[in-house]
């Protein structure tokens, strides 16, 4: 592998470049030796109703666990992203909206977003949405999608996106996590010209018990489908907003306040509400936007993530709105209605500064390199990658082909918990390793610790813990503070990614996925433990066990292990069935990809699945397997080998 050819950006790139390679390494030391001096002088970016002058008051001990940053700041996220931007910015384009349809788009300039954002807001405090009200967004990647989580910023209401991939199911867990009193739905998404039938979706959820909070649903109209509109719940996005004022008062809040909640994924358990606050948040995100995507005012910004995830929050609406960026929603997928899709747009828009994920390098790559060379794309400057390792195969055919050689890549990595990018290179600053995040952010200090918790010093490998804090980091699993302990008690002192990774000689850090039962799955992260409860709610499903294994695509894909209950026989049917199952059931994304009947399980003789021995058959090493000898019952494995899926 060509893991250790360096990329450098060229002398152009580096002579217009904010950071500057010296600057990189004077401010990382500034951030590390004086952290309460460097995030003072950070917040001046953002306009504070009053400035905070108690920057940091964090402690990761177990006994005394809080994480608070800029708390006797007061500000407000919208007025970040809109009012102050008018006066300077008023005309510029702030949201390109591009279809599912090629043949529609849109732009929104700073002032017409600030004026529908004030309208949704107003509508919203009249349904009696106050501040500290959830409310809970199910859109498609349309515009209206960036308008409600800033409408839920100005009244102080946080937002709880769910991707509008998730099923009905994964919607109302959600809606039972956070009790909304309102929700934002469409009648219906576009994906590659098939609808999704969003607020079919939220009728169903909302006949869950535990969903009965929901006093109004919000529906955009988008496809303009018939849906069904239950008089008084659901009411037209259209004529709620209608007649509003376009301006609206904003909420006064203390940078502590929450902004939002995100659902992701742990090893266990439920989906974990991760709660992010407000000043840190937004401190976080604009200042890395600008430093780590070189931001011009004349760029235009894409980031091809869903507002579902924290991409979309971070990189798609509150890191770029925040710094009167232009930034584009797509709301189409990369292969409609043709592989040069993403490039068309690119040269439609003349975007410059582009963010995507590996999955979505990896399925184009496959292609080849006609749907690409048959588009311009002159206007690129600066390429981007996110949610999963990139392999150096795929790095470097996004450099060659996609940039032609003239676009320095930045490898980002974070995660929802962490709110925004922590270890990245800067392109101009920072050489680039394919396959490598780089370095460290400014203020994040990594290290690399053994399974007994000793930090592992200049080239090692390990599981990857950060040391310090950081304004953007989670403060909370809402309602679940244990969950949010268990973060910094695995080893303790420090806040523990999940994520496994090797220091070069360089000081380079390489991600080399999750350590734990969490899987990632074409960039979406999911637990294996939330397929599994999917598929035992079947009813003739006994037991399951759920592993990732090395996809050429997707980075993982999902192998499923069932037993059947006393009685039952696998068959064909059976198995297409319990497929379709876990897709209804979670959502298109947690599809397994194979899935092996299992007469028994590998357990231990304390009744323990062995994972490990599982997922070494799911990616076709069974030479791997390792001490078997604490089974409960041997045999159980060779079956399993014999039947394996993978060869
Ligand atoms: C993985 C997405 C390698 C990692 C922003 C992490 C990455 C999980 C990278 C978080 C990267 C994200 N290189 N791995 N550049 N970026 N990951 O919460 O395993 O959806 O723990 O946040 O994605 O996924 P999440």
């Amino acid at each position: 592998m060509n893991q250790e050819r360096v990329h450098t950006a060229s002398p152009d790139f580096i002579a217009q470049a904010n950071i500057k390679p010296d600057d990189y390494r004077r401010m990382y030391r500034e951030s590390i030796e004086n952290p309460d001096a460097f995030w003072t002088n950070v917040a001046k970016r953002l306009d504070w109703y009053r400035f905070p002058t108690d920057i940091r008051d964090v402690s990761y001990r177990p006994d005394d666990l809080h994480v608070r940053w800029y708390q006797d700041g007061r500000i407000n996220a919208s007025v970040n992203c809109l009012d102050r931007h008018l006066a300077a910015r008023g005309d510029k384009t702030a949201i390109i909206w591009e279809g599912d349809d090629p043949s529609k788009s849109e732009r929104i300039s700073y002032r017409d977003l600030h004026a529908r954002v004030c309208r949704l807001a107003n509508a919203l405090r009249n349904l009696g949405v106050k501040k500290g009200d959830f409310v809970v967004i199910y859109l498609p990647m349309i515009p209206e999608a960036a308008v409600a989580m800033l409408a839920c910023a100005r009244i102080g209401a946080p937002h709880c996106v769910v991707f509008g991939g998730f099923s009905p199911d994964s919607l109302g867990t959600r809606i039972a996590d956070c009790s909304p009193k309102v929700i934002i739905t469409a009648d219906e998404g576009l994906r590659g010209g098939r609808p999704v039938a969003l607020k079919a979706n939220v009728d169903k959820a909302l006949q869950r018990p535990d969903t009965h909070t929901v006093e109004t649903v919000v529906v955009v109209r988008h496809t303009g489908n018939p849906v069904n509109m239950q008089s008084p719940r659901d009411r037209w996005y259209d004529t709620l907003v209608e007649g509003q004022p376009a301006v609206c008062e904003p909420e006064v809040m203390d940078a502590e306040d929450p902004l939002f909640i995100l659902h992701t994924s742990g090893s266990t358990g439920k989906p974990k509400g991760v709660l992010h606050t407000t000043g840190g948040y937004l401190v976080h995100t604009s200042f890395t936007h600008e430093v780590i995507f070189d931001l011009k005012e004349d760029d235009v910004y894409w980031c091809t993530a869903d507002v579902g995830w924290v991409t979309g929050h971070s990189y798609i609406v509150y890191g770029p709105l925040a710094n009167g960026a232009t930034t584009v929603i797509f709301e189409g997928v990369p292969n409609y209605p043709d592989f040069s899709r993403f490039w068309q747009v690119v040269d439609k828009h003349q975007v410059t500064i582009f963010y995507t994920a590996p999955t979505a390098i990896r399925a184009l790559m496959r292609e080849g390199e006609a749907p690409v060379a048959k588009t311009s794309r002159a206007s690129l400057r600066l390429l981007g990658s996110v949610g999963e390792p990139i392999n150096p195969e795929a790095w470097e055919w996004y450099h060659r082909v996609v940039g032609e050689g003239r676009c320095p890549i930045v490898d980002t990595w974070w995660q929802t918990e962490n709110g925004g990018i922590l270890i990245s290179a800067i392109p101009g600053a920072i050489p680039q390793k394919p396959g490598s995040a780089t370095l460290p952010f400014f203020g994040v200090e990594p290290a690399i610790v053994d399974n007994e918790g000793k930090v592992l010093e200049g080239v090692a490998e390990g599981n990857l813990v950060i040391l310090s804090s950081w304004p953007g980091q989670f403060r909370t699993v809402y309602g679940d503070p244990k969950r949010y302990k268990d973060y910094f008690t695995t080893y303790p002192g420090t806040y523990f990614s999940g994520d496994g990774c090797r220091r070069d000689a360089d000081g380079y850090y390489w991600i080399t996925g999750r350590v734990d039962d969490v899987i990632n799955v074409s960039g979406h992260r999911m637990g294996t433990a939330e397929v599994e409860s999917a598929l035992v709610a079947h009813p003739r499903v006994a037991e399951a066990a759920v592993v990732g294994f090395p996809h050429d695509i997707k980075g993982q894909g999902i192998y499923a292990y069932v037993t059947l209950n006393a009685g039952e026989q696998p068959s064909e049917e059976l198995r297409r069935e319990l497929v379709a199952w876990v897709r209804k059931e979670i959502g298109p994304i947690a599809t397994p990809d194979h899935l092996q009947w299992a007469a028994a399980m590998p357990k231990t003789r304390s009744g323990k699945i062995m994972r490990r021995i599982l997922r070494k058959i799911a990616e076709n090493a069974p030479e791997q397997l390792g001490d078997t000898t604490t089974l409960a019952d041997p045999s159980v494995v060779q079956t399993l080998v014999n039947e394996r899926l993978v060869r």
